[in-house]
């Protein structure tokens, strides 16, 4: 047995509760995790709300790190007393232990701490993909990035400075800047009191962004569109504000923009690209070009509240459940 938080029907957070959950040993390719840093990503709340439908009842989270304490028939690439994560499931992460498929989990660098890999492998490797596989950012482009005092946000803006990109980031209030500016954005736009695409306009001399990266959905969606340079990218990649309602490929056309609404399974799907992924973005944080905060903890009995927390925009950087 292990303490699992568990839900039963879709909802708000009232609706996880912590629960004891059965865990045999693992399975043929799978190892056992004693979990000690779980990370709360967006995705989590579209699980419990419903957004990305789930079979019910079901545990919660995708992403963990931890110590290997049992490997199942034939897996060789891990042994007992590896310090090993994951991020892409199975669904489950919130819990003392879980099992999961050796091939989606990836071993943690000796000087990376659990926290911080639990704070940056889903956040950091969807940075990668996106910065550098999706709109490849190119030294001297000016970017526009969404949310930029997020989970996420910590890690791409100071990756694309890294890659040579001046980093345009928004942040939903005036006590975000600062932390948005330390995380590597040379400007910064509060989205609740300015408007973005005339902001971006000014600052790019009327040229605007070759890419927007958009992890806040339906309320920044025009803005995206507005802040376009011709021939841009929107890189719609998450609902933080809600889904972007449908569109007609018409809004595209003024300004011959390209719309993409990636995902990190799509990126991450065989154990190579996880592993090359995951091996970037190690590179990148032990550099020094990439520095990640500590984490706001919680405990995992706390899960709800981390999700209210999440949702209500007072977080900044990662958050990350202690069993
Ligand atoms: N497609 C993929 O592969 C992939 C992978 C990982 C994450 N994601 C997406 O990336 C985004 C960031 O994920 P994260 O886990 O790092 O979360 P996060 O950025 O730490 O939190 C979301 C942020 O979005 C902003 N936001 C704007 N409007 C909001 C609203 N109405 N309600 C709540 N937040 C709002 C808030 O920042 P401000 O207050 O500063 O505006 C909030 O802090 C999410 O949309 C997530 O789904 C996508």
């Amino acid at each position: 047995m292990t303490k699992a938080i568990r839900f039963s029907e879709t909802g708000g957070p009232a609706v996880l509760r912590l629960a004891q959950a059965d865990l045999g040993p693992p399975g043929p390719g799978e190892i056992r995790l004693r979990q000690t840093a779980i990370a709360v990503n967006f995705i989590d709340t579209y699980h419990r709300s419903g957004l990305y439908p789930v079979k019910l009842p079901s545990g919660l989270g995708l992403e963990a790190v931890g110590v290997v304490e049992a490997v199942g028939e034939g897996v060789s690439a891990f042994a007992v007393g590896d310090r090993a994560g994951y991020c892409t499931g199975p669904i489950g992460a919130y819990a003392e232990a879980a099992n999961l498929p050796a091939d989606r989990a990836v071993k943690i660098p000796d000087t990376i701490s659990d926290d911080i890999a639990a704070s940056i492998l889903m956040k950091g490797m969807t940075s990668e993909y996106l910065l550098r596989r999706t709109y490849p950012v190119k030294a001297g482009e000016t970017i526009l990035f969404h949310a930029a005092a997020g989970g996420v946000g910590q890690i791409a803006c100071q990756w694309a400075k890294a890659l040579g990109a001046t980093v345009i980031g928004t942040v939903g209030s005036d006590a975000k800047i600062a932390l948005a500016k330390s995380f590597g954005c040379d400007h910064v736009i509060v989205s609740s009191r300015e408007d973005i695409a005339a902001r971006v306009m000014e600052i790019t001399g009327g040229k605007g962004v070759p890419v927007s990266y958009d992890g806040v959905g339906k309320d920044s969606f025009e803005a995206s569109i507005g802040s376009l340079a011709a021939r841009g990218f929107l890189v719609s990649f998450g609902n933080a504000s809600g889904p972007v309602p449908p569109v007609s490929p018409a809004v595209l056309s003024p300004k011959s923009l390209y719309l993409t609404r990636p995902g990190l399974f799509a990126y991450v799907g065989t154990t190579e690209e996880l592993r090359a992924s995951a091996a970037a973005l190690f590179e990148v944080v032990l550099s020094g070009n990439v520095k990640v905060g500590a984490p706001a903890i919680y405990a995992l009995a706390d899960a709800a509240k981390a999700h209210e927390d999440l949702q209500a925009r007072r977080t900044t950087g990662s958050i990350i459940l202690k069993p």
